[in-house]
């Protein structure tokens, strides 16, 4: 078995590169900068997605990654005689545009599961909620400065999934006929508030923290002075605010596939403690 996994260096990738080869496959991982990739070294990495069509039989596909050309690269999967897709597509694909924040920064998630189940092949599409990591990324460095998070409506509510369970399933997608023909909606095992979440790593971290609700300006402020493009904060205060009064859905997909718990948000802010913890020095 020859898997092509594009978006191999990420969140999702990453840990899916590892699964299978640890699995026996023949992985070929694609990324801009293979000097950079560190995989183990049964893996084969490759610079361009196209060019590593040629004999594999499964690809994971992640819009993200593939950018533009993800339409004419899964036309080319299928002509190169690939017999599985399986998209990283999201919970909200089917959402209003103005709710989905990451297609603001060119995300094609709706367009990848459409693509790999119109593909003629084998198909499973994966629609993961919001990611753990996404958390390193917007609390780390408030909370490496203090005690307070600051960001949008603290009762808004999210069932965020370790995204190495997001890879895990993915692997059984690509290894096993469990999951052909499904779109799969994917989440951590429970519904938390903002503020709640923050409660979970004061706990985790042993630390006094709160939440702190602020104005949709500064939340814009913020994600334009990060590099966010125009429409994303305004997307992302919309997938919010839809929230508030309707606690996030928990589908224990995780549990049923994998025959064990999904991962708690406390273990996985555990295992990333130090990155929500001031350096000393
Ligand atoms: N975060 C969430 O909460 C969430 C929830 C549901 C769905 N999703 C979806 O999941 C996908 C992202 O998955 P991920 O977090 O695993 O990906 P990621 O870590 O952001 O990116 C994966 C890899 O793709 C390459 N890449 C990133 N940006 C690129 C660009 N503009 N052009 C070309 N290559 C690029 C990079 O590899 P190299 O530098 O090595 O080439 C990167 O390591 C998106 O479609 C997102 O909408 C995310």
């Amino acid at each position: 078995m020859t898997i092509l996994v594009t978006g191999a260096t990420g969140n999702v990738g990453r840990p899916l590169v590892e699964l299978l080869a640890k699995a026996g496959a023949d992985v070929r991982a694609v990324t801009r900068q293979p000097e950079h990739a560190d995989f183990s070294p049964e893996v084969k990495t490759i610079e361009s997605a196209r060019t590593g069509l040629s004999g594999a039989t499964a690809v994971f596909l992640n819009s993200r990654a593939l950018g533009d050309d993800l339409a004419g690269f899964v036309n080319q999967a299928v002509h190169e005689g690939v017999s599985r897709l399986v998209a990283l597509s999201a919970i909200n694909c089917d959402d209003d545009f103005s709710r989905q924040p990451s297609r603001f920064r060119g995300d094609r998630n709706k367009e990848v599961e459409q693509y790999a189940v119109e593909s003629g092949v084998e198909w499973v599409s994966l629609r993961p909620t919001v990611f753990a990591s996404n958390f390193r990324g917007m609390w780390s460095g408030q909370l490496s400065a203090g005690d307070v998070v600051r960001g949008p409506h603290a009762s808004a509510s999210t069932a965020p999934i370790a995204d190495r369970d997001i890879s895990e399933i993915a692997a059984h997608a690509l290894l096993t006929d469990d999951l052909v023909g499904r779109r799969i909606p994917l989440t951590g095992p429970q519904a938390y508030t903002n503020a709640e979440l923050v409660a979970v790593l004061g706990d985790v971290l042993h630390r006094p923290l709160q939440y702190h609700q602020v104005p949709d300006d500064l939340v814009r402020q913020r994600f334009t002075g990060l590099g966010f493009p125009d429409g994303f904060a305004d997307a992302y205060l919309a997938m919010q605010a839809s929230t508030v009064s309707t606690p996030a859905v928990v589908t224990h997909e995780v549990d049923r596939i994998l025959g064990r718990p999904a991962e708690t948000f406390a273990a996985w802010a555990n295992r990333f403690r130090a990155e929500f913890t001031p350096q000393k020095g």
